[in-house]
């Protein structure tokens, strides 16, 4: 079976690249750039990583991304993250990016974006991986800050596929971005949000009918609304599952709970992501394993979701074909 996975030939759709960052990795991004950590070992920063809701994981994940400060680190990260990625059977991967989390502490949106797209350049070269890049918004800040980060982006959005929601979702609905990504669609970004992760049904609703999103991050929460699950399947929208991060967030008790099966036979296009990989405990590939063994996954299913990984993808479709 493990063998199987691997071979699988599978993009991710759900990866927030700060959210890469190992802890041997921040230990070596505080060193050459002179930065203070609050950890003595790489044992005593994977210990914190215990979290009961979205909100402390977000605490403990802002502050490791301070350690990131050069070009060279944005690429050295993204580097390790496709080289990862890769041996785990990735072909493509289109990576969420957080500007606001650099910007507000004094890193210029170059030096985040420079960064990136070298490091997405050289994996192509190197592992033959190919990445798109997705801009997301922080919710818990006010709409003025993203209309702000999006205009810091615009030299660079013929190299920016779309734009993202995440962040504390509860309390902070699709409807605060409703102006924002309508300025982002006119532009011709393609629009994804994170809902229904802890949020309610409702607010899947409201990603789909004011921010208009081509596919949907998470989205579990659909399930609590039939007249909702027959809306996502009957349009074909794409769900970006991240199984392992929902049992550490504790959205999902436990992997052997989780729904994505029930998905698949709701008709639901869902895809198996790894959301925070250093911080749920794996890449793409343990994510597959995980909802395999615990769900007892056929390989039909596997390759179903590794399937709608391509048809949710922003590749044209002559690229997509050549994936399936
Ligand atoms: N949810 C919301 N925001 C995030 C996440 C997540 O799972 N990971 C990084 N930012
Ligand atoms: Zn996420």
């Amino acid at each position: 079976m493990d063998a199987f996975i691997a071979g699988l030939p599978k993009a991710e759709l759900h990866l927030h690249i700060e959210g890469s960052l190992e802890p041997e990795q921040m230990f070596e991004f505080a060193r050459r750039n002179g930065v203070a950590i609050p950890y003595d070992s790489v044992e005593a920063v994977r210990a914190a990583y215990r979290f009961s809701n979205l909100q402390d994981f977000l605490d403990i994940y802002y502050a490791g991304a301070d350690v990131l400060r050069t070009e060279a680190d944005f690429r050295d990260l993204a580097l390790a993250y496709f080289e990862r990625s890769a041996a785990d059977g990735v072909r493509h991967a289109e990576i969420f990016f957080d500007p606001q989390t650099h910007t507000h502490r004094g890193i210029a949106m170059a030096t985040v974006v420079k960064g990136l797209l070298a490091g997405m350049a050289e994996a192509e070269t190197r592992f033959g991986i190919t990445s798109q890049l997705i801009l997301c918004f922080l919710r818990h800040l006010d709409e003025e800050d993203a209309f702000k980060t999006l205009a810091e982006a615009e030299p660079w959005l013929d190299r920016i596929a779309g734009v993202g929601l995440d962040s504390s979702e509860l309390g902070h609905p699709p409807s605060k971005f409703a102006r924002v990504f309508a300025a982002a669609a006119e532009k011709g970004l393609k629009r994804v949000a994170h809902a229904g992760e802890e949020g309610p049904a409702a607010y899947v609703h409201e990603a789909l009918d004011l921010l208009q999103v081509d596919r949907l991050d998470h989205g579990n929460r659909s399930l609590d609304d039939p007249a909702l699950v027959t809306r996502l399947a009957r349009s074909g929208m794409t769900l970006t599952v991240c199984p392992l991060s929902n049992v550490k967030l504790c959205n999902v008790e436990t992997i052997d709970a989780h729904p994505i099966d029930r998905m698949l036979e709701l008709g639901l296009r869902a895809t198996v992501n790894s959301d925070d990989p250093a911080y749920f405990g794996g890449y793409v590939g343990e994510n597959y394993r995980a909802v395999a063994y615990g769900r007892g996954l056929t390989k039909q299913q596997l390759a179903t979701l590794a399937r709608n990984s391509f048809l949710g993808s922003f590749l044209p479709d002559e690229a997509v074909a050549t994936h399936l």
